[in-house]
């Protein structure tokens, strides 16, 4: 299987509570350890500044807090890449690119923009009283995040899902402008603990004041559980299961056993005080270890700066000549450079194009190679038995351009020079358009 690329971002405005641990850290910390998986864990502290603006100081000591959990929730930054999105600069110059290949219309539609513009219309102000250009453009930060590190997997709240939906149209419209620079990412959504109900029932979250922190002392964490709203039944009295915070805490935390377990004892009635300290002690069990840890880490910032520092360099690795290949192909070009997109003439565009070309060889097999347009060889096949398969292939790649290079591999010969290639399959396609 193709390396896959994972990706995710925490906004640096708050204290990481149990949702964001359910549904972000520790599904992306789990797939991290997977072979084949490459991740990107970064601190989103850019986007902190749309919420936090005026108050610097919670952004830095959030900065810190979640970079220290994401350490104690048993991330390796020596095998992934964990960096903090400001000390990446290309990160804002992508988002700029992106900007401009963006409808203004797709950013109306934003679910946090529009929800802004109609709490303004119901209160009777104007449409975008106090919403600053910052929500608005949120969403194109979000896409540069993702796209400049070609991220195939984003692990993100269900909330999300329509932020990732305008990455892909962000980098559809790029790729077809320039030619084929980014993968289409795709939102990873742990399914039956996507969402965690916070301590009135509502979906746990900063906006609601309803979170459960996820590294509180344990007495506190205990006070916090026992807080959580329940129904009126009496001790003796059967429970439902069904719209249950407790019920739905508890299941992101057990087995299935232990959920089967507890929705029996809901059956029999279960006193609610009881089934709260179920709670408590299955979601102690598994965070004490951590915070531990975690007390650690929070002593001792200057060890997380440097570790963000390392991971800051992993991703400009990256970062840096990607950036450089997209300058290149927006026209943001030394001047002393071949202007590679003045309009030539027909035939001497036609000159200048890399080619397909397929052949059959002595051993009987069906080839094709493409080629630059000096004949120098960029990219070969393996052996097709006939011949409509290499054409198809050869098709795909024309189609579908640098995309389809993961899934034809076993077809291909590794080619050296990818980006020779991507550039390639690029001007064939704008040529075709
Ligand atoms: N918007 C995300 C949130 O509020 C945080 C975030 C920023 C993010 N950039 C990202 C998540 C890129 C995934 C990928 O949770």
């Amino acid at each position: 299987m193709k390396t896959q690329r994972v990706l995710t971002g925490i906004t640096t405005s708050g204290t990481p509570h149990l949702g964001n641990y359910v549904g972000a850290i520790r599904p992306t910390v789990r797939a991290s350890r997977l072979a084949n998986v490459e991740s990107f864990y970064f601190l989103a502290d850019y986007h902190a500044l749309i919420k936090t603006g005026g108050d610097p100081a919670r952004v830095q000591r959030s900065t810190l807090e979640i970079a220290a959990t994401w350490l104690a929730c048993g991330l390796d930054p020596e095998k992934v890449t964990f960096y903090r999105q400001s000390d990446i600069p290309e990160i804002p110059e992508l988002t700029w690119m992106l900007t401009c290949v963006t409808g203004k219309g797709l950013l109306n539609r934003a679910h946090a923009y529009k929800a802004a513009v109609d709490k303004n219309t119901e209160a009777g102000t104007e449409p975008d009283d106090g919403v600053s250009a910052g929500l608005f453009m949120y969403p194109v930060l979000m896409g540069a995040d993702i796209l400049m590190f070609n991220a195939h997997q984003v692990p993100v709240g269900r909330d999300q899902i329509q932020h990732i939906e305008m990455a892909r149209d962000m980098a559809s419209s790029f790729n077809h402008l320039y030619g084929e620079h980014f993968t289409l990412p795709e939102a990873a959504i742990e399914d039956h603990v996507a969402t965690l109900p916070g301590l009135d029932g509502r979906k746990m979250s900063k906006s609601y004041d309803n979170t459960i922190p996820l590294f509180v002392p344990k007495e506190q964490l205990r006070k916090l559980i026992m807080g959580i709203v329940t129904d009126s039944r009496a001790p003796g009295e059967p429970k439902s299961t069904e719209g249950s915070a407790l019920f739905q805490l508890y299941q992101a935390f057990a087995s299935t056993e232990e959920t089967a377990d507890l929705a029996k004892a809901y059956a029999n009635g279960i006193a609610w005080g009881e089934a709260k300290q179920m709670l408590f002690e299955r979601l102690d069990r598994e965070i004490a270890p951590m915070r531990e840890v975690y007390d650690e880490l929070i002593k001792d910032p200057a060890r997380i700066e440097k570790t963000l520092k390392m991971g800051a360099a992993k991703a400009r690795a990256i970062a840096t000549p990607f950036t450089q290949r997209l300058r290149q192909a927006v026209g943001l070009r030394p001047l002393d450079m071949e202007a590679g997109n003045a309009k030539p003439t027909a035939k001497a565009a036609k000159a200048s194009l890399p080619v397909f070309k397929q052949y059959r060889e002595a051993d009987g097999l069906f080839y094709f190679k493409l080629t630059d347009s000096k004949g120098a060889v960029l990219l070969q096949s393996k052996g097709f038995a006939v011949p409509r398969e290499a054409a198809q292939a050869m098709a795909r790649l024309q189609q579908e351009g640098s995309i389809a290079l993961d899934d034809l591999a076993p077809q291909l010969i590794a080619p050296k020079d990818v980006q020779g290639v991507t550039q390639a399959l690029a001007q064939l396609r704008q040529a075709a358009a």
